[in-house]
């Protein structure tokens, strides 16, 4: 037992390594960005981790999205990184359900010029099903327990070709735990997570990697050619 703690405390000494190293290489934000980073930090909301802003960064180069959608907007710096990095006539629709967050966000919005960001005011499971059209992202971090509630409008939603985000799948690594080692608060948000993850790894019409990035992304592309009624839980091929 005290061979496996000293592996698994070492395994992680390296993995924060390899973060602070990796976050020592990204690229700079704007100062607008960062201000909005620093303050957001300072007030406590959760914001996208430094090496989740690279990775959308680069998400945002290789697919020049022309909509993006958004499920968690908080006071909406993510909602801004995409915007400042996505090509110039890209719209965003941001979904935020807590009143607070929202009245700040839309502040921000206003301070960066962003006409082309919709926030969306309200609870997500209520407001995907009424969202048309297809997006070329969607990136997905609101409460970490539904997700797997929110993925069948998602996949509707993702265009062929088209990637889903979905950030906080780690959860700082709780998610490999057993459900037994969980505090009982968190035990329904680990196996609803588990299931999510499941979800979209054997969903035919999607293809899924999970990452180490900030506190653990999955990132799934949306097949092409996969037909709509395709069962969710069939074997991948
Ligand atoms: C992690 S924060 C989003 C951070 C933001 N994407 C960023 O990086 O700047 C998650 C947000 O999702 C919102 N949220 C949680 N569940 C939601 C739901 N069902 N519908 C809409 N918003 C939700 C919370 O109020 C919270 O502000």
């Amino acid at each position: 037992m005290t061979d496996y703690l000293e592996k698994f405390a070492a395994q992680r000494d390296a993995g924060e390594r390899i973060s602070v190293f990796a976050e020592s290489l990204l690229a700079e934000q704007s100062p607008e960005l960062r201000n909005l980073e620093k303050k957001a930090l300072e007030e406590g909301v959760p914001i996208i981790r430094p090496q989740t802003r690279g990775l959308i960064q680069c998400l945002l180069e290789l697919l020049a999205p022309r909509r993006i959608l958004e499920i968690g907007t908080a006071v909406g710096y993510s909602a801004l990184v995409m915007y400042t990095y996505a090509p110039a006539d890209c719209e965003i629709i941001t979904i935020e359900r807590d009143e607070d967050r929202a009245a700040e966000a839309r502040l921000n919005f206003d301070r960066f010029g962003a006409e082309r960001i919709t926030l969306l005011e309200g609870d997500a499971a209520q407001i995907l099903p009424e969202v048309t059209g297809t997006f070329d992202l969607i990136f997905m971090d609101a409460a970490k327990g539904q997700y797997i509630r929110f993925l069948p409008e998602v996949i509707r939603l993702l265009k062929e070709g088209g990637v889903l985000l979905s950030d906080n799948v780690l959860k700082e690594g709780e998610i490999l735990e057993s459900k037994f080692s969980v505090t009982r608060r968190n035990r329904t948000i680990h196996k609803r997570m588990r299931e999510y993850l499941a979800a979209v790894s054997e969903d035919r019409r999607l293809r899924t990697i999970l990452l180490e990035t900030g506190d653990g992304a999955a990132l799934s592309v949306r097949r092409r050619g996969m037909a709509d009624n395709t069962e969710a839980g069939d074997l991948r091929q």
